[in-house]
């Protein structure tokens, strides 16, 4: 039997059963996507695109259209089989499928042509899932698509030092199995947010993190010694002046030296240290029972003294091995505390402090409770120049662009940081790195967490910083450093 003959075999029962409306649907939507499609590559590629800039555009060419496609690849065999099930069950499904006579131009160019579509919805196939794939993983999928949902963390997040890391390679990391997982758990977020089935704010910690051997250290290398950091933090008082106060910390930040691990990353991170901890609470701030493995193996206990928890408690606790994660939890979705945010304007000159009041200000319109962004917006500008207006007129007279600048200022800090509609407001996210607005450090450090031997894990203030000035109007340390 010759080549011909044989392609004529197979194809004889294609051409025959194919002829029904189900596998034409499916013929159509296929071709008519598939066209669609390589328009859209032809624009995206060869006149440079631009779709990722709209949200929707993504869903409708990497999702949608693509799933169409795959939907009139299903069509065509299920149309040819029922068509067959329905002629065997009458009774009239022939013996013999009708011949495919290649000495007919019409036959012999149709059967090209399903060779030739074949091969080329193979290619179009695995482009397309390669393409749909790669758009679900970026940052603008993530970040946009639910809009509502993600949108306090993709505004803290562009505000990060991370904005340029997309979110997969914290979220997901490499390897197969992980990729497995956070499509079929990305799969139920679409639903969630289809149905609106979703908490707000959105819970932290996540508790299906990838541990950050796997992400963080994709980028950072634990043992990596950066030493002391040099640290100052200025402060702006509520008084009409607005006067600034500085605190300047060494912070020992340290990781791996000649002389071993030193300092915080060293004695957390060192190769052979292993922290695990049993926390109470959902959020991981009441930590009653760490353990602490040295590098040489050797094993401490330390419970608190403050935090009494039964056997049975201790059991049912969140147990954790401490990883970046548990101190640097907000290394991208950094959301401020409103001081914090108009401290950190007027250090960098976006808010000035020579307008009276205007840390006490700023601190009392960003406080309310607004029942929207749009209301907030509004009526902190209203609130603040009513306030110049009847209390400082000269202000609007002499400092009117520094007060209009000062409005923008504070109306962006809002924006920055609360999402009424997913109920996140000041604080709502706990931020783990420090120890003044949060437990923090001190949910071990806090003095109170003591080993059998008596060995307490430390707390006294030189343990991880240096003070070198605090809360001083002009540190001298500062102009010795020549640092303003
Ligand atoms: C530098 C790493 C990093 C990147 C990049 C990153 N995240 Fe996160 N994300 C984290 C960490 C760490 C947490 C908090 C984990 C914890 O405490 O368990 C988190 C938490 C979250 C949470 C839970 C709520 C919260 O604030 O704790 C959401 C939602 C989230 N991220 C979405 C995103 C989105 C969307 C992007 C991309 C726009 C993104 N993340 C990019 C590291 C990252
Ligand atoms: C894809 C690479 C990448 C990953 C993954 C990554 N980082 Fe980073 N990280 C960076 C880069 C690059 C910088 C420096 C940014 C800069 O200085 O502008 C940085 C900066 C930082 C800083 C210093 C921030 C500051 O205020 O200057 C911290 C802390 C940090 N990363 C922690 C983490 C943690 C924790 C994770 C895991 C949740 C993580 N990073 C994941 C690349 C990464
Ligand atoms: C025990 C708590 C702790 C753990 C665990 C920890 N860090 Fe840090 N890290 C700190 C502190 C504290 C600083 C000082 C920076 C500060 O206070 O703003 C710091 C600083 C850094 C910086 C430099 C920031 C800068 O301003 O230059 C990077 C990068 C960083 N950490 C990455 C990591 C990574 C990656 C891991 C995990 C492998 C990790 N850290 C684990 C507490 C921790
Ligand atoms: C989950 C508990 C836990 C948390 C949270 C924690 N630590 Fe620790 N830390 C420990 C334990 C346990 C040790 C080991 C104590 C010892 O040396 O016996 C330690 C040791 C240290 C040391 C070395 C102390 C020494 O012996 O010189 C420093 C510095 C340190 N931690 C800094 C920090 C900082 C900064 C933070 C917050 C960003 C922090 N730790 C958060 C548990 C914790
Ligand atoms: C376990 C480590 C640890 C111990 C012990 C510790 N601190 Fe800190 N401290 C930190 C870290 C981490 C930060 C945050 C640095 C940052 O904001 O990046 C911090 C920040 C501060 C700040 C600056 C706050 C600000 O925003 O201006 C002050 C002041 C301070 N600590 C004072 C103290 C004093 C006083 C003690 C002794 C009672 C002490 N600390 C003990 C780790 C520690």
């Amino acid at each position: 039997m010759g080549v011909k003959e044989e392609i004529g075999g197979w194809l004889r029962p294609i051409v025959y059963l194919g002829r029904n409306p189900i596998s034409l649907t499916g013929a159509v939507l296929t071709t008519s996507s598939a066209f669609t499609i390589i328009a859209f590559w032809f624009f995206e590629i060869v006149l440079g695109g631009g779709a990722y800039k709209y949200p929707y555009a993504g869903i409708l060419f990497f999702l949608i259209l693509p799933g169409i496609f795959v939907l009139g690849l299903i069509l065509m065999p299920v149309g040819a089989l029922l068509r067959r099930y329905h002629l065997l069950k009458r009774g009239e499904l022939p013996r013999l499928y009708p011949r495919v006579d290649f000495s007919q131009p019409l036959l012999r160019r149709a059967a090209a042509l399903i060779v030739v579509a074949t091969v080329l919805n193979i290619v179009i196939f695995s482009t397309a899932s390669y393409e749909g794939v790669k758009y679900m993983d970026s940052v603008q999928f993530c970040g946009t698509v639910c809009h509502t949902v993600m949108q306090p963390e993709y505004t803290a997040y562009l505000h990060s030092p991370h904005s340029r890391v997309a979110c997969v390679q914290c979220h997901i990391g490499p390897g197969a199995s992980w990729f497995v997982r956070s499509k079929l758990s990305g799969l139920k977020q679409v639903f969630a947010v289809l149905f609106h089935d979703y908490p707000e704010p959105i819970p932290s910690p996540v508790t299906s993190l990838r541990p950050a051997r796997a992400t963080c250290e994709q980028c950072h290398w634990p043992q990596r010694f950066m030493g002391n950091i040099l640290l100052v933090k200025k402060h702006y008082d509520s008084d009409k002046d607005n006067t600034s106060e500085t605190t300047v910390l060494l912070m020992k930040v340290g990781g791996e030296n000649a002389e071993g691990p030193q300092g915080i990353h060293g004695h957390h991170l060192a190769p052979g240290v292993q922290i695990h901890y049993i926390a109470l609470d959902r959020k991981r701030q009441v930590i009653p029972w760490v353990s602490y493995t040295a590098p040489d193996g050797k094993t401490t206990i330390f419970r608190s003294t403050v935090i009494k928890a039964t056997p049975e408690q201790l059991a049912k606790g969140e147990h954790r091995l401490m990883d970046c994660m548990d101190c640097h939890n907000r290394p991208t979705h950094t959301f401020q505390l409103p001081g914090e945010a108009l401290d950190d304007a007027m250090q960098k000159g976006y808010l000035s402090p020579k307008i009276p009041y205007i840390k006490k200000e700023g601190l009392i319109v960003l406080k309310v409770n607004y029942p929207s962004r749009a209301v907030a917006h509004q009526r902190i500008a209203e609130s603040l120049e009513q306030f110049y207006k009847t209390q400082y007129p000269q202000v609007i007279a002499t400092q009117n662009t520094e007060l209009q600048e000062a409005i923008k200022t504070i109306q962006q800090i809002y924006a920055r940081n609360v999402f009424p509609k997913m109920h996140v407001t000041w604080g709502t996210y706990f931020n783990n790195l420090g120890h003044m607005n949060w437990p923090g450090c001190f949910r071990c450090h806090d003095g109170n967490h003591v080993a059998a031997n008596g060995e307490v894990i430390p707390n006294d203030c030189s343990t991880c910083h240096d003070i070198l000035a605090m809360d001083e109007h002009h540190p001298k340390i500062l102009s010795e450093l020549g640092v303003h």
